[in-house]
């Protein structure tokens, strides 16, 4: 899919088909997009956890899409393996793993596929579920998978609130 078309494209799907797979060629492909994204000094601090039964191992999740769909993607993120700006001592863990979840999502729609990013569930639980190493930290989660719903329009803030041009 053009790029421009995969941003256009891309919404928030919170119903899933729980019976049309993806594939494997699919999966590979979203992932090796992930692994292309930069990070900060390429320091590559995250973790991603394919989970191939979410119904099961993320039974403690409240939204059904997460349940629904045939995959679910988690990212967790390092801040002791991040780089660190010396002048004002600000990790980048969580703005590198943001990149890398940006495109899986943007992967995901070139490959016809639909994913939301979800922020609001138990990083404790996460951690547990997933099996992850104490030094990470939850950062989002998508299901990944085809869409049972047409969702409703959702606005942008006009450009000349979040623009600004200096001559
Ligand atoms: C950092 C981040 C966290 C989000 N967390 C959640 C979430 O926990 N649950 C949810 O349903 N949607 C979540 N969303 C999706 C947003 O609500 C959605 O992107 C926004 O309303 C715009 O809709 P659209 O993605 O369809 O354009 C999150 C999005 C981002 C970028």
């Amino acid at each position: 899919m053009e790029f421009f078309k995969v941003i256009e494209t891309r919404r928030s799907i919170r119903a899933y088909h729980p019976d049309r797979p993806i594939t494997d060629e699919q999966l590979k492909r979203i992932l090796q997009a992930a692994r292309s994204a930069p990070t900060a000094a390429n320091k590559q601090p995250y973790k991603l956890v394919v989970i191939k039964n979410p119904k099961k191992t993320l039974d403690f999740v409240k939204q059904k899409a997460v349940h629904q769909a045939p995959l679910v993607l988690a990212i967790f993120v390092d801040e002791t393996a991040a780089w660190v700006r010396k002048f004002d001592g600000k990790n980048f863990a969580w703005m590198d793993g943001s990149i890398v979840f940006e495109h899986v999502i943007l992967a995901a729609t070139a490959e016809g596929l639909s994913t939301v990013w979800i922020a609001n569930t138990d990083p404790m639980a996460m951690k547990k579920a997933c099996n992850i190493p104490t030094n990470f930290q939850f950062l989002a989660l998508t299901p990944i998978g085809y869409a049972a719903e047409k969702p409703k329009a959702t606005s942008r803030k006009p450009e000349n609130e979040i623009v600004s041009y200096l001559e």
